[in-house]
């Protein structure tokens, strides 16, 4: 009933205010609760910006130190999610495990549950999340190489403990590369939150009916996964791979990718929003040269990305349809260098994500925003006569 509109994609409907992250696609202006994404990305660490996405603004010393200490009581997961490990195969995607394992956080953490929670137990829900995720993520790793786990530090920052979780042997005894630290909060910083994307829309509409912070998580993980989406940054690699490969032919992966009948897409490259340029592609192509000068890494995969780049932003193709690269085009060399396999990425990608997510899921409840519910326009048959399996 009423009158529908239809908007494939989503394209132009907005389908709720916020607070928390301003977007201008056209001057390629990205902005946590004010911040423009360029400061953030330089003066602040990620446990800053998760404060700062989740309770609206930049910690004070003590709440910092407050906040951090509460996270750091949470980081330990429940033993008996271990045996999960034992049941996935050893070579299953990473993205399926964390979709699984997030969403089984709600069996282990029952009081999540509870839709009429106080905005303390909320708050509380919150932190746990926040503090199982690098624990999960550092695990997933772990299994897919047959090593033993590295139980979190509570004596590290979230970083720190993530990179020594990952690439660490034990839990004290610590030897941490500062520039894998420095080089994983700026990425972090930079996936935190991006508005109404594709898994945070998912987050939200999850969460509108009532679904548990885990549930709505698990199913934005779900829909971060896709090449069109965070599974790029995969994606990126290993068509930089081919290409180089293939002898690095620049031109004809480009004429590919402008063939209407060949599906190949330059992945890493356009954007629904941003018609000028991705504000977070810039820092990382910066942070791309600057990370593998400081390793001392030599990847030959990162000239033909600029190869491949400066092709693309002289074709006319790209050109008229306003194509640049995005987030995920450079991000894929850093977390290699630091020494992540190709399928960790997205699920970096996802610890990076994950408070924009949260954020998003507490400000919709706190807006009592109704349950999302897109309507359709009817293209099927009209009315007709059931006819009976012998008259078939
Ligand atoms: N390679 C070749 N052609 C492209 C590309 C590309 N990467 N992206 C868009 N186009 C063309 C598309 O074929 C269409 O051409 P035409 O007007 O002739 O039909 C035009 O550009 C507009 O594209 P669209 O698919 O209508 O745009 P969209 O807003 O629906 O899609 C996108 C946006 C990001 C899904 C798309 O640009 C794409 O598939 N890019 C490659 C995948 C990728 O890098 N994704 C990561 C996005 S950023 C991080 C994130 O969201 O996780």
């Amino acid at each position: 009933t009423g009158y529908v509109t239809l908007d494939r994609g989503f394209k132009n409907t907005g389908a709720t205010t916020s607070a928390i992250t301003y977007l201008d696609g056209e001057k390629g202006v990205l902005r946590y609760r004010g911040y423009a994404i360029e400061e953030l990305a330089s003066k602040s660490s990620f446990v800053e910006v998760i404060y700062l996405l989740i309770y609206g603004h930049l910690p004070s010393h003590d709440e910092l130190e407050t906040f951090r200490w509460t996270v750091r009581r949470h980081t330990l997961v429940h033993e008996d999610m271990k045996k999960f490990f034992d049941g996935f195969p050893s070579k299953s995607h990473p993205m399926g495990q964390l979709s699984a394992l997030v969403g089984a956080l709600s069996a282990f953490y029952p009081e999540s549950l509870n839709p009429n929670a106080t905005d303390e137990e909320e708050n509380l829900t919150i932190i746990k999340m926040l503090a199982k995720m690098p624990t999960i993520v550092s695990w997933i790793y772990k299994k897919s190489l047959g090593h033993p786990i590295v139980y979190p530090s509570n004596n590290l920052d979230y970083v720190t403990n993530f990179i020594n979780m990952t690439f660490g042997q034990r839990t004290e005894d610590i030897d941490i590369n500062p520039v894998a630290v420095s080089a994983m909060n700026t990425l972090l910083i930079l996936h935190a939150d991006h508005e109404q994307n594709c898994s945070t829309s998912t987050v939200r509409i999850v969460g509108s009916s009532n679904a548990n912070l885990f549930a709505s998580i698990s199913a934005g993980i779900s829909a971060l996964w896709g090449p069109l989406h965070g599974g790029a940054n995969q994606a990126v690699i290993e068509m930089l791979e081919k290409i180089k490969d293939d002898g690095g032919d620049c031109d004809k992966w480009i004429n590919k990718a402008k063939d209407k009948n060949d599906p190949f897409r330059l992945m890493g490259f356009g954007h629904r929003v941003y018609k000028n340029f991705d504000p977070r592609a810039k820092i990382i192509k910066k942070a791309c040269d600057e990370v593998l000068d400081k390793l001392g890494i030599d990847d030959p995969v990162l000239e033909i990305a600029k190869k491949l780049e400066a092709a693309a932003l002289n074709d006319q193709y790209f050109v008229d349809r306003k194509l640049y690269p995005n987030v995920d085009f450079y991000s894929g060399i850093i977390y290699r260098a630091l020494g992540f396999p190709t399928e960790m990425f997205t699920v970096l990608f996802a610890l990076g994500r994950l408070p924009g997510w949260i954020a998003q899921w507490k400000e919709m409840r706190t807006n009592k925003e109704p349950i999302g519910r897109p309507r359709q326009i009817y293209t099927g048959e009209t009315e007709r006569s059931y006819v009976d399996i012998s008259n078939r």
